[in-house]
């Protein structure tokens, strides 16, 4: 039976992501257009435990769908993790009639809604927004297509210089737990070597090659490493590297977080419109606790605890088409 909303919220959560505003902006309008009152609140779930929440009209969101960031702020909000937290968040909203809340976020924001939404009366939607791509469900996350250009824009000038120099460079992108950023922009920028955490990396082989490449006195190498792969990141490689091969001249570029700003590109943008109009239907409709996601390019709607327990897994087939297009 569906459950009549009136009154919605939305919050941005966790590491911003390109394209949030554009999800604001959709969640705000939809809900405008349906008749119903929207409140944003600010900086996550830090806002909703302080009562930070402003009321939105549609003219709050004119002007943001072109920009990086997130208009709402976000948060990562340890009290949240605490039942007492929660509990004073639920009471805000109550005391406001707020009855359905939009996540705009990653894993750990999913992980909030769906205890918030056990242990309260609220229905959560989330929408996937982070740039590592890392929820189970959705073939998009708001975020990652930016962040992946950024950083193939990035990789694209330091393979200038590093073939300029003879030198192996060791580029290391985000993703604590996910290798989608490194792999994109790896195979999209030609690396000879792409490291990740969801997959082992053989290090002798990279070792091996490297060495091949040096008696042919051709040593340029360009190797993408995710900061959450098994070596523990950029430097550590280079020090594995640089035993190795002492007469190598190894850089390291972490490329940090350039990649979670600037303008989100036009995929972003679409996919952040769609995802923040189906939220609000969703609501309407009466699901709850789902979050809204894009496979085979239609709405995909997966309860948030599924999201949180699976991982998506990367095939080893990717690195054997790395190993073939940089031989
Ligand atoms: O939002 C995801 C992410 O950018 C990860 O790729 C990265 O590990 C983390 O956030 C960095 O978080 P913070 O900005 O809080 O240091």
């Amino acid at each position: 039976m569906a459950r009549k909303v009136s009154k919605i919220g939305v919050l941005t959560s966790g590491g911003d992501a390109p394209g949030m505003n554009a999800a604001i902006r959709a969640v705000v309008r939809t809900g405008n257009y349906n008749g119903l009152e929207v409140y944003g609140i600010m900086r996550g779930y830090q806002g909703l435990i302080e009562d930070d929440i402003i009321r939105m009209e549609s003219r709050s969101v004119a002007n943001i769908i072109q920009r990086g960031g997130t208009i709402l702020k976000t948060a990562r909000c340890k009290e949240f993790y605490e039942y007492e937290g929660r509990k004073t968040g639920y009471e805000n909203l109550k005391r406001r009639d707020i009855d359905g809340l939009v996540v705009i976020g990653g894993d750990g924001s999913f992980r909030g809604a769906v205890k918030f939404s056990k242990e309260f009366d609220i229905p959560c939607i989330g929408i996937a927004g982070t740039i590592d791509k890392d929820i189970y469900g959705t073939d998009f996350t708001i975020g990652f297509d930016t962040a992946v250009n950024t950083a193939v824009e990035a990789i694209d000038k330091i393979r200038d210089t590093m073939d300029a120099h003879d030198r192996i460079f060791i580029i290391e992108v985000m993703g604590r737990d996910a290798g989608y950023i490194a792999l994109h922009s790896g195979i999209a920028t030609g690396a000879e070597n792409i490291m990740i955490p969801e997959l082992k990396s053989n290090m002798e082989d990279i070792i091996q090659s490297l060495q091949e490449k040096e008696r042919r006195k051709k040593l340029v190498n360009l190797i993408v490493v995710a900061e959450g792969d098994e070596f523990g990141g950029a430097n550590e490689v280079q020090k594995v590297l640089s035993e190795k091969l002492p007469k190598a001249e190894i850089r390291v570029c972490i490329l940090g977080h350039i990649q979670r700003g600037g303008s989100p590109t036009c995929i972003d943008r679409l996919i952040a419109s769609r995802m923040g109009y189906h939220a609000v239907e969703s609501l309407m409709v009466g699901r709850h606790n789902v979050f809204v996601g894009i496979l085979n390019n239609k709405m995909n709607y997966l309860p948030l605890e599924n999201a949180v327990k699976n991982k998506s897994k990367i095939s080893e087939e990717w690195m054997k088409i790395v190993k073939i297009l940089a031989s």
